[in-house]
């Protein structure tokens, strides 16, 4: 999407639709008033019978006039002025791309000005233009062309009232593009499919992305994870044909400080091994690398936008499968750490490869460390589909990233991480075990992490439930989500002194 920036009056603007929100319950802005008088009162009819005042979730659209420049006028309702916010700015903007992309308009203009709302335009901005971007993502790299199917937007222009606010709004505009770039690679890599997306295929993305954004980027192969002792990874690995890889960005926006490390879940397909999952959704297992999605795509963004930060990915890759290689219940590996671990169930392969890799993250002296991961089917249980669960072992760290969540609107909730729970990890013939039993399932599977996260400041992010969408809603079309880059994006701007604000301030 061409996204331009203009300071010119909206009633003189030419364009196929002209985007403008509107409050509910307040008197008519000028602009409305205006473009009301020029459609001969057209819009305040529709609100006399009740057609349209501005209500959440509701639009009207009409056409223009000999007195008004543009094709058609959108007004999308944005609710009562006190239930304002980012996030209901982000769905005001997903109803309006749907409507536009139902229409197959390729252009549209969205009125910023004259909102006189008490969000500051940096704000308005960003929510608008990523609620058009990211409710506007398809996955269609596998459909043959087809001249029926609506096209995506290809232009949006903005139109600011004034100068000021026109430099702010190109600044916002900015952001938004790179934060929705990075949302874009993480949902195209979760969409892909598992007979594309081998541990080596995720390799050579991530080699591709550093070598275009000015990224280091550090492959470790089965030979050099063998020498390493990675002995957990690799005994989720070995069942499959395609072998594993340890895969490592790095980002250097500062100089002497120690890297924030993000380590992300790279399942590239999850059949539950020898413990083997129910046919019925397996296809979508497809999506258990998505905690290394939103890795690379948060790395992308961070890259994108220069923030002043150390940065390092790390993702382990590898496919779960079963055969006459894999592993069997009750096997014993002797991880990274040299902490041995019984293997009770193969399909609770997330916490074996993210063990390894919270012992490597230790080498890099991180000054915290965050995984993200689709690790538990039990936090789909607690949470469903609009929070990911949120542990860890600073409050501190927890703290941020929640707050980071509520701004952002991608939101996190804390489950407990007591050492009562511990008790349920406990084998009798090695350091621990790689199931807790039912209960809690969310929490044990944090807490066998927990007992890698020894040396730092470390939060762990469940997004089972958030990763991957049945079916549309707002901006998230069906699919992959990208849930996590907008969230460690915003946590690491605000971390490096951005100037991002909270949702309703
Ligand atoms: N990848 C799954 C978790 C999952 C489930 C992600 C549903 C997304 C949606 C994970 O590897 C898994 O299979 N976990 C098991 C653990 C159990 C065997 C202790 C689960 O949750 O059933
Ligand atoms: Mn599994
Ligand atoms: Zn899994």
């Amino acid at each position: 999407m061409e996204i331009s920036v203009l300071q010119h009056p909206v009633a003189d603007h030419e364009t196929p639709c002209l985007i403008l929100g509107v409050v509910e319950g307040k008197p008519p802005t000028s602009l409305l008033q205006r473009l009301d008088e020029a459609l001969d009162g057209v819009i305040g009819r529709a609100a006399d019978c009740r057609e349209f005042r501005g209500e959440t979730g509701r639009t009207l659209l009409v056409h223009g006039s000999r007195g008004l420049a543009c094709e058609r006028l959108l007004l999308v309702g944005l609710g009562k002025e006190q239930e304002l916010s980012a996030e209901s700015l982000r769905r005001a903007a997903a109803l309006a791309a749907a409507t536009v992309r139902e229409r197959r308009l390729e252009s549209c203009s969205l009125a910023l000005a004259h909102l006189n709302s008490r969000l500051p335009v940096a704000v308005v901005t960003e929510a608008w233009v990523e609620g058009l971007q990211l409710a506007d993502y398809r996955f269609e790299r596998y459909l043959a062309a087809d001249p029926g199917r609506p096209a995506p937007l290809a232009r949006l222009t903005l139109l600011a009232d004034s100068d000021s606010t026109a430099t702010a709004v190109r600044q916002s505009a900015l952001r938004s593009q790179a934060v929705c770039q990075g949302v874009f690679l993480a949902r195209d890599l979760v969409n892909e499919p598992g007979n594309i997306k081998s541990p080596a295929f995720l390799a050579e993305r991530a080699t591709q992305l550093a070598a275009e954004n000015d990224l280091e980027c550090t492959i470790l192969d089965r030979g050099a994870l063998e020498r390493e002792g990675f002995g957990a990874l690799l005994g989720v690995a070995q069942g499959s044909l395609r072998e594993p890889r340890l895969i490592q960005l790095n980002y250097r926006g500062a100089t002497d400080e120690q890297p924030v490390i993000l380590i992300g879940k790279g399942v590239v397909f999850d059949s539950g091994g020898i413990s083997l999952k129910p046919g019925e959704n397996m296809d979508q297992m497809k999506m258990d690398m998505a905690g290394a999605a939103t890795v690379f795509g948060t790395l992308l963004t961070t890259a994108l936008l220069r923030l002043p930060v150390n940065l390092t990915g790390l993702v382990p890759a590898v496919e779960n499968m079963p055969s006459g290689n894999a592993l069997r219940p009750g096997d014993i590996l002797t991880s990274l750490s040299g902490k041995t671990i019984e293997v009770l169930n193969t399909d609770a392969e997330g916490r074996l490869i993210l063990a390894d890799a919270l012992s490597y993250a230790q080498r890099f002296a991180p000054r915290e460390v965050i995984d993200v991961a689709t690790l538990t089917g039990a936090c789909v249980i607690a949470l469903g589909h609009h929070a990911a669960a949120l542990l860890g072992n600073h409050q501190g760290l927890l703290r941020r990233l929640r707050l980071a969540g509520e701004v952002c609107g991608e939101r996190l909730w804390p489950l407990p991480l007591w050492k009562e729970y511990g008790q349920q990890l406990k084998s009798e013939i090695a350091d621990l075990k790689n199931i807790g039993g039912r209960p809690a399932g969310t929490i044990t599977a944090a807490a066998f992490l927990e007992h890698f996260a020894r040396d730092f400041r470390w939060a762990h992010l469940d997004i089972a439930g958030t990763a991957w969408q049945e079916k549309a809603a707002d901006y998230r079309p069906v699919g992959a989500t990208g849930f996590g880059v907008r969230l460690l994006v915003t946590y690491l701007s605000r971390l490096c002194g951005g100037t991002e604000k909270r949702p309703d301030s």
